[in-house]
């Protein structure tokens, strides 16, 4: 791992959970920590990257040298990329985005009653999407969280996404994945793969900064 790998290349990363509320007091949401995606922050600063973080929801200190943009659901997400992506060579998607948001936020606590009740959803946009899709836009890298058919799964998403790379990250498996502190990943690109056995974030990260430094 050289320090020079990404000098003077801008990296932008997402990382952690979204949060998308039913009302003042509750949300939906997931178990990520943003362990990996603070992590992919530390080893792309390492690598000599000018480096922004837009960050769910965590309780992580933030990497030195890092920018981070704190944001809480997806639609606020999205925009935050979207004003500064045209400022990055590089973008990695490693939140856990919720697909789905309460079609309504109610303004006041949902009050009990009955004793079953139905959650309107609607899908939230794609971010890692609309970034691949953005003309001369950047190396996008996006992560794939499968429980089953991991590598099938990843290289459908890579295509369908238009992504240059995605890393297939089997979270069936709770020791490593979701709020672990290792992880096991295969990277994956157009014309091969990768697998980085397991190891602590911070390894992997600097393994998949080096990928990323060596296909993009
Ligand atoms: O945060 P940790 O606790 O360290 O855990 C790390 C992790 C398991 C969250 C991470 O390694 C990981 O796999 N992140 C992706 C989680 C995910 O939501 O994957 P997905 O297969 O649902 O999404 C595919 C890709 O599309 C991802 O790059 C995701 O960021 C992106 N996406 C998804 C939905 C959406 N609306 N917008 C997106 O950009």
């Amino acid at each position: 791992f050289s320090s020079g790998l990404l000098a003077g290349k801008r990296v932008l990363i997402t990382a952690g959970p979204t949060r998308e509320a039913l009302d003042p007091v509750r949300y939906i949401s997931n178990h990520s920590s943003g362990r990996m995606g603070y992590a992919l922050a530390t080893a792309a600063v390492d690598a000599g990257a000018r480096t922004t973080l837009v960050s769910g929801p965590v309780n992580l200190p933030v990497p030195e040298h890092v920018q981070c943009h704190r944001v809480e659901s997806a639609l606020e997400m999205l925009e935050k990329c979207q004003q500064l992506v045209a400022d990055c060579d590089i973008f990695i998607a490693c939140a856990a985005v919720a697909d789905y948001r309460p079609a309504q936020v109610q303004p006041q606590k949902i009050k009990k009653g009955d004793d079953t009740t139905t959650l309107e959803l609607v899908k939230n946009p794609d971010i890692v999407s609309t970034v691949a899709a953005s003309e001369n836009g950047p190396f996008t890298v996006g992560f794939a969280a499968e429980t089953r058919d991991v590598l099938h799964y990843a290289r459908s998403k890579m295509q369908r996404k238009s992504l240059d790379m995605i890393i297939a990250n089997d979270v069936s498996d709770s020791s490593i994945g979701f709020n672990s502190a290792e992880n096991e990943v295969t990277v994956l690109w157009p014309g091969g793969e990768q697998t980085l056995a397991r190891a602590n974030k911070a390894a992997i990260a600097r393994q998949i900064v080096e990928l990323i430094a060596n296909h993009r």
